[in-house]
């Protein structure tokens, strides 16, 4: 089910069986020379889709992240983390205001990580500093790091998947949009690995943009396993977090 297919008749009646949303979050930066700029939206979203062809709710893709250190390369976009922190805390506080306990975001984007979690740290903080109990749920899921992507991975690719423009991403994309392959010869075969700091640092050390990654062993299929995999372990994670607490939750 996904909400900006639903009417408010529908999402009135899911509320009645269950008051858990998944909210896909994504990043708009650059994934090397053969990687879409969307590569952080589209996966997760991909798989959320998955997840709304299972009943749940599943709310439009917030596809703009922290990515300021990608800045210097053409087509990234960033929200400062003080910007997303707000964004997260109106969509959850839109839902909550109406019934909503239990928001599962699904991430594409490492550089998510600490900034939605100081949005959700908000979020509780705002019970906590008015001496009441917070009715939210709130739960961070990376669809890179579940448990079978994180087998699929190392069983493909090993070492050779890196951390930026993986092989494994740049696969489900393919999966996604079979039309939007690329093909490039990358030198080096397997991109440098270093700390990231400002967008003219990350472009000094990586100079085209991948960390660690040999993108060119993608493909349509893995793309498919991936799918599945990542799936699965979001199905996994989501019902196991939406019973908690009683979402009423599937
Ligand atoms: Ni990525």
């Amino acid at each position: 089910m996904r909400l900006q297919l639903s009417t408010w008749p529908e999402v009135e009646a899911y509320l009645n069986r269950s008051t858990g949303v998944v909210i896909p979050i994504g990043s708009t930066e650059q994934h090397g020379p053969t990687g879409l700029i969307g590569t952080d939206a589209i996966c997760p979203e991909t798989i959320a889709v998955g997840m709304a062809e299972e009943g749940i709710l599943v709310a439009p893709t917030l596809s703009i992240g922290m990515a300021q250190h990608h800045l210097a390369f053409p087509g990234s976009i960033t929200l400062r983390p003080s910007t997303l922190i707000a964004v997260i805390r109106d969509v959850v506080g839109s839902l909550a205001s109406q019934g909503f306990t239990h928001f599962y975001f699904l991430n594409g984007h490492g550089g998510n990580i600490a900034t939605v979690q100081a949005a959700f740290a908000e979020l509780w903080a705002d019970a906590s500093l008015a001496g009441r109990a917070s009715s939210l749920h709130l739960k961070l899921g990376n669809w890179f790091a579940g448990p079978r992507v994180t087998k699929l991975s190392r069983e493909l690719f090993g070492e050779a998947d890196g951390k930026h423009a993986t092989a494994s991403e740049v696969s489900l994309t393919w999966h996604a949009w079979p039309d939007q392959q690329r093909d490039a010869e990358l030198v080096p075969e397997r991109a440098p690995d270093g700390a990231i700091r400002d967008a003219a640092g990350y472009r000094a050390t990586f100079a085209d943009g991948r960390i660690g990654s040999e993108p060119q062993r993608a493909s349509r299929e893995f793309g498919s396993r991936f799918y599945e995999a990542g799936l699965a372990d979001a199905l996994d994670e989501y019902r196991q977090f939406a019973q908690s607490d009683d979402a009423k939750g599937k």
